[in-house]
């Protein structure tokens, strides 16, 4: 018996990095999962190598329309839908005076409407049926401050917000909203210039565990908060990060890295 016994999941971004690990882990533990993401090819991969348990379907999370095509279709082919997680993101690094109101815009319409789309359109399926979670990805970015990183620290503070607000009014219903703050993972996102895994730790030599995370890391906690062993968790929020946000080191000081 799976820790997701034939739940019906959807899985926005699926298609690759953090969602890609989130779709494995679900199958694996008896979940069926729609991944859904805007890159067909490696979306289409996934589903045949996961098999009878997934499918994949070209899905824009920005887009109102696309998201009832999607439920529509998950709902036919893999029955009532249990659970979302909200994973879909874009990443924008320039600093706030070379970032363009169209750019701004594209980073919220991902990251933030499409969380929101996702949780009123799927969320009010699930309240029907007084059952679910709801799992939104949104990031360290979303509980601290981080240069050059403008609208995305935007979107993931609001959907920290949104998912506390989604929490109150979806918990009284049977559904539980809670979310997921990556630190740094390393995926084509964490990641961009795809460096081993050697070089990409130096950059984490400040998170207490001196590494960056693996997007199964992220996987099991957002697994966990999918599950009814989370059964009293909602509106709450989870940093997987290795430690990021506990504080700075004083280097040279008792207890820092080296000393
Ligand atoms: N990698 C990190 O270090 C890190 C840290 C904190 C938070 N996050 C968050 O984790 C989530 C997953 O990121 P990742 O690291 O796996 O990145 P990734 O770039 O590997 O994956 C993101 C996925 O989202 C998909 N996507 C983008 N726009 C979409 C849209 N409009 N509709 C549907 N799908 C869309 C992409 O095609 C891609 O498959 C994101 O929300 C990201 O912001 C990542």
């Amino acid at each position: 018996m799976g820790r997701l016994q034939d739940k019906v999941a959807i899985v926005t971004g699926g298609a690759r990095g953090m969602g890609a690990a989130t779709a494995r882990v679900f199958v694996a533990e008896g979940a069926k999962v729609a991944i859904a993401d805007v890159l067909d090819e490696p979306g289409e991969r996934l589903a045949r190598e996961l098999g009878t348990r997934a499918l994949f379907q070209h899905h824009d999370v920005s887009d109102e329309a696309s998201w009832s095509r999607l439920i529509e279709v998950v709902e036919a082919r893999l029955g009532p839908i249990d659970v979302l997680v909200n994973n879909a993101g874009v990443l924008l690094f320039k600093t706030i005076a070379e970032t363009s109101r169209a750019e701004f815009e594209r980073v919220l319409g991902v990251n933030l409407i499409g969380c929101f789309l996702g949780t009123r359109l799927v969320g009010a399926r699930l309240v029907t049926r007084r059952r679910g979670a709801i799992v939104n990805v949104s990031s360290v970015d979303g509980m601290k401050a981080a240069n050059g990183l403008g609208a995305y620290c935007a979107s993931k503070w609001a959907v920290r917000g949104f998912t506390k607000v989604a929490a109150m009014e979806f918990g009284h219903r049977g559904v539980r909203v809670n979310s997921v703050h990556p630190g740094g993972i390393d995926t084509a996102m964490g990641n961009p210039y795809a460096e081993p895994k050697a070089e990409v730790n130096k950059r984490y030599a400040m998170v207490p565990l001196q590494r960056v995370g693996e997007p199964e890391e992220v996987a099991r906690v957002s697994l966990f908060l999918a599950s009814d062993e989370a059964s009293y968790l909602n509106g709450a929020e989870i940093a997987v990060d290795g430690g990021m946000l506990c504080g700075q080191y004083y280097l040279g000081f008792p207890g820092a890295p080296g000393v």
